[in-house]
């Protein structure tokens, strides 16, 4: 059956790296006989654009009919005073499809350890997974803002808790066994119950250690001991700050892919980056944040495990063949990175 992969190649960078990862599919589909069509669709600021709203009507349609939908990055400086955002658009459609649960893996190429900025004892065997809450919490709770004063009001229910850091066992129970459940237990009620609820679930998963951080310190570990964690699992603010944190770890933003499922309904792949504009148009983004997210998709809404181990290995092999973008320090264009992932199929 031929599978329905809804794009959304947004703002900035966004056009370039689609681009880069629809090659790549194109090139592993024949390899493992994976039959589909892709259906791009307006998003973000170029949705504003064009159509004057972040998430047009046909495109959530087309979002929710879809088997998958592949995201890119949205998001410019250009709307920073705009009456509405590109990132509206983001969030309402996160919250359309109940995409509660944001995977993020962190893993470091041997081929790049000697050039994050940490040195390679450090990061040698660091593999872990953090999973973000991405429908609740202070993104989702309401927002006032008034001339002399503004609040966010920060709100989780027990239940939406409860799902998270179930799925935050159950990749650990596939991994290293090991949750490290990461709140600010010592000052905001949300946590207190976070911390309550992850206690309780911990009791379904006897096989599974569950451990506490602080936020605060979870941030300065992640640096200094970041071969320690298997699985951390967080709420939404939190999970933003520390996965972008931990893209110091292979040294840049531009190899880190992201996963996000509902509990019913498509899945929706993107790298954990924004449309960089300061990079945008001139060709040399790193695409591997997107072609990872491909590999992501394969392997987790169509079961295609051998195509995302292809995508990754080529991935690798690249990586180790010294073909490097400028974020890597190398001087490989967008272009000629895609190309070198799709020799090495
Ligand atoms: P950013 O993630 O876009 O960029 C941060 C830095 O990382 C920049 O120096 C950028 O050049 C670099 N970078 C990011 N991706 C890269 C890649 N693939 N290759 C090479 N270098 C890369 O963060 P920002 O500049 O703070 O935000 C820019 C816009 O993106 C904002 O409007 C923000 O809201 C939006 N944003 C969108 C998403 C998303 O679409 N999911 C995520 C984060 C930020
Ligand atoms: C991300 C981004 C988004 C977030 C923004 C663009 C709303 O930073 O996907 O990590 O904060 O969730
Ligand atoms: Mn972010």
């Amino acid at each position: 059956m031929t599978k329905k992969i809804v794009t959304l190649a947004g703002d900035g960078i966004g056009p370039e790296i689609m681009a880069a990862g629809l090659e790549v599919l194109a090139a592993v589909a024949p390899k493992i006989n994976f039959d589909y069509q892709v259906e791009a669709k307006d998003f973000g600021g170029a949705a504003i654009d064009r159509q004057g709203h972040p998430l047009p009507e046909a495109t959530l349609e087309a979002a929710q009919a879809a088997d998958a939908i592949l995201l890119a990055a949205i998001g410019g400086p250009q709307y920073n005073d705009a009456a509405v955002r590109p990132e509206q658009g983001l969030l309402a459609l996160r919250k359309a499809l109940g995409l509660f649960a944001n995977i993020r893996p962190v893993q470091i190429f041997p081929a790049l350890q000697h050039l994050s900025p940490l040195k390679s004892e450090i990061i040698a065997g660091v593999d872990f997974v953090v999973v973000r809450e991405l429908t609740g919490g202070i993104y989702f709770g309401e927002h006032t803002l008034n001339a002399r004063d503004a609040r966010d009001i920060n709100a989780y229910t027990y239940e939406e808790i409860d799902r998270i850091i179930r799925v935050a066992f159950e990749l650990a129970r596939d991994r290293g066994k090991k949750v490290t459940s990461v709140d600010k237990q010592n000052v905001l009620a949300t946590s207190k119950l976070w911390r309550l609820v992850a206690e309780e679930v911990a009791k379904d998963y006897p096989d599974v250690i569950l451990e506490h951080a602080l936020v605060d310190s979870l941030a300065m570990k992640m640096i200094t001991n970041p071969s320690d964690f298997d699985v951390i699992v967080t709420e939404n603010l939190f999970g933003d700050i520390l996965s972008d944190e931990s893209s110091v770890l292979p040294g840049t933003l531009g190899v880190m892919p992201s996963a996000s499922h509902a509990d019913n309904g498509p899945s929706l792949y993107e790298p954990i980056h924004g449309s960089a504009p300061d990079i945008a148009g001139l060709g040399i983004a790193n695409p591997i944040s997107m072609i990872l997210s491909v590999a992501m998709m394969l392997r987790e809404s169509f079961g295609e495990i051998a195509g995302a181990q292809y995508i990754e290995h080529a991935v690798d092999k690249t990586l180790r063949d010294g073909v490097l973008t400028k974020d890597l320090g190398g001087q490989a264009s967008l272009s000629e990175m895609t190309a070198a992932i799709i020799a090495n199929l």
